[in-house]
């Protein structure tokens, strides 16, 4: 496999809302995540992955954009833009932007256009569909925001599609105009330097609605390749796409080097493992270990040499990683480490999504009124009318919410931890005095230096990068696996547990690489403690 620049970087991810505000008014912004590079900076990676800064009248906080080439007033300006570009590359970190093109604001200026009615220019830059005979929408393909994905335009007597909200109208990716029109963009901003493009829910632009098809539709795979050709495939450039539902198979058609379409998917296997099957993601049930396991062998072994895993346990729409599967109570440094360690140690690019460094947790809301979030709000109305109890779907909303992963940064113990002199858009986690970037940086021992740590070891190590992975058989709340690149080999062992395990090797340690406790002096039979990790390089017996 060719080697590319972003096999070996660790990708951080920045909300830029809840981010750093520079000027007081509450939002985070572009000038607050210039402040904090240097922070970055220390911690080693080498590019970040920026959520939506376009501007945009936020009913889905910049995922509905009105504008692809000008900056939300809110996040600055373009020239504050290109002034983070230019102090990330001095600091050897690329910027990688949002790429949502599977819909637009409906204020954007085409859909403005395309709401003039059927003779438009732009019309068919939408979906549009007539109703059925009785007036109601033309099927029954759902929102992901709740409700029918259909919305009736009085005007015209016709509904548009929007697979998120009403504001969010899907573009139609079967008109070739559009399709040029999003590359033109990508060109706009591949010329300001930028490192490469996430690409929202991008499985979804081959949809084919009359059909009930939306996610892997049959056109998907040839505008990737399009896309590839018409714009990034010139540069080495990151490209990520969102892959709801992705399979090994389905990863490797996106990622297989010779197909020429992306650098990798996020698949998001592991995430549903505490959702009901069948069900959705506010269907809760407990974590399996050993599924987890399962799952994570599977994408490191099969995708081998035509395809490339991203790993991630964070991001803006997932609830927050040690509250979610590690021990917020009683080991929230000790399982932060953990759950650390057992992902930046397996193949693939790892991302961090901000604050995850310092061990930010969930924050729990008691009533609908403290929640922001659209998918939760309009989650919670439509249940309210099936007949759910309030207090089992806010339940469901501290569990799994977006609003979890959002609450502002958490800089320092001063009010609203250190992200704003005002008031802060999104409420701050009452936790901060004790969970913020100044304390961990104090600390010697914190989550922090074990992902600063990590990173490091990424660089200095082609192990890390390229080595192969194998699961080995233990315990089910054991995770343990090696590395091997050439004559090395790095045994990777972890307590996925509050309780204590055991664990044994065939082989000797030759050297401690990193743990997050104290390390075994033999691999004969070892006693692991509740959330003990550790990595060492082994020579087998
Ligand atoms: C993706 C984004 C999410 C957004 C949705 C619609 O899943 O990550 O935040 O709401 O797409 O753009
Ligand atoms: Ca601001």
């Amino acid at each position: 496999m060719e080697k590319h620049w972003w096999q070996e970087v660790v990708v951080y991810q920045i909300y830029p809302r809840s981010f750093k505000d520079s000027n007081g008014d509450g939002i985070g912004d572009i000038g607050g995540i210039i402040e904090k590079l240097d922070y970055l900076k220390k911690l080693g990676i080498g590019a970040i992955w920026l959520s939506p800064v376009y501007a945009s009248p936020n009913d889905d906080n910049g995922y509905d954009i009105s504008d692809y080439e000008a900056i939300m007033a809110e996040f600055g300006t373009m020239e504050d833009m290109e002034r983070l570009i230019t102090e990330a590359k001095k600091r050897s970190i690329k910027i990688v932007m949002d790429l949502v093109v599977n819909h637009t604001s409906d204020e954007h200026q085409w859909f403005l256009e395309a709401k003039k009615g059927k003779e438009n220019t732009y019309r068919d830059y939408y979906i549009w569909a007539d109703p059925k005979a009785d007036g109601s929408a033309p099927n029954e393909l759902g929102s992901t925001f709740s409700g029918s994905a259909w919305e009736f335009d009085e005007a015209s007597g016709q509904y548009y599609l929007h697979l998120f909200s009403k504001k969010q109208p899907d573009l139609n990716w079967a008109n070739e105009k559009v399709r040029q029109a999003v590359y033109d963009m990508m060109n706009f901003w591949i010329e300001k330097g930028i490192g490469g493009f996430r690409m929202d829910v991008i499985d979804l632009i081959g949809k084919v609605p009359e059909k009930m098809i939306t996610g892997n539709g049959a056109k998907l795979h040839d505008y990737l390749q399009e896309m590839n050709k018409a714009t990034f495939g010139k540069h080495d450039l990151l490209t990520v796409g969102e892959t709801w539902g992705a399979t090994p198979e389905i990863a490797k058609l996106y990622s297989n080097p010779k197909r020429q379409e992306l650098s990798m998917v996020f698949q998001f296997e592991h995430v549903a493992l505490d959702e009901q099957p069948q069900k959705s993601k506010w269907d809760l049930r407990p974590l399996a270990v050993a599924q987890l396991k399962e799952v994570f062998a599977k994408w490191q072994t099969e995708l081998g040499d035509e395809g490339w895993n991203s790993l991630f346990w964070n991001n803006h729409d997932l609830p927050r990683i040690i509250s979610r599967w590690g021990d917020e109570k009683n080991y929230r440094v000790k399982s932060g480490k953990l759950l650390a360690i057992l992902l930046h140690l397996l193949k693939g690019t790892p991302y961090i999504y901000q604050g995850e460094e310092i061990g930010m947790t969930n924050h729990l809301v008691s009533a609908i009124e403290e929640v922001d979030d659209i998918e939760s709000i309009n989650m919670y109305h439509e249940r309210l009318a099936q007949g759910y109890k309030p207090a089992e779907i806010i339940n469901a909303i501290n569990v799994k919410g977006r609003d979890n992963a959002r609450t502002p940064m958490q800089w320092d113990d001063s009010q609203h931890a250190g992200f704003t002199t005002g008031t802060p858009w999104l409420r701050v986690n009452e936790n901060y005095p004790k969970i913020n970037v100044t304390q961990a940086l104090a600390d010697k021992d914190s989550l922090f230096y074990t992902y600063q740590k990590l990173i490091q070891l990424r660089k200095d190590n082609p192990l890390v990068v390229w080595g192969d992975f194998h699961l080995l058989k233990t315990a089910p709340e054991v995770f343990a696996y090696t590395r091997s690149f050439k004559e090395k080999t790095w045994l990777v062992v972890t307590n996925f547990a509050s309780e204590a395990n055991e664990f044994h090797y065939d082989g000797a340690i030759k050297e401690l690489i990193l743990s997050n406790g104290p390390t075994p002096s033999q691999l004969e039979k070892v006693v692991l403690m509740p959330w003990d990790a550790f990595v060492v390089e082994v020579v087998k017996s």
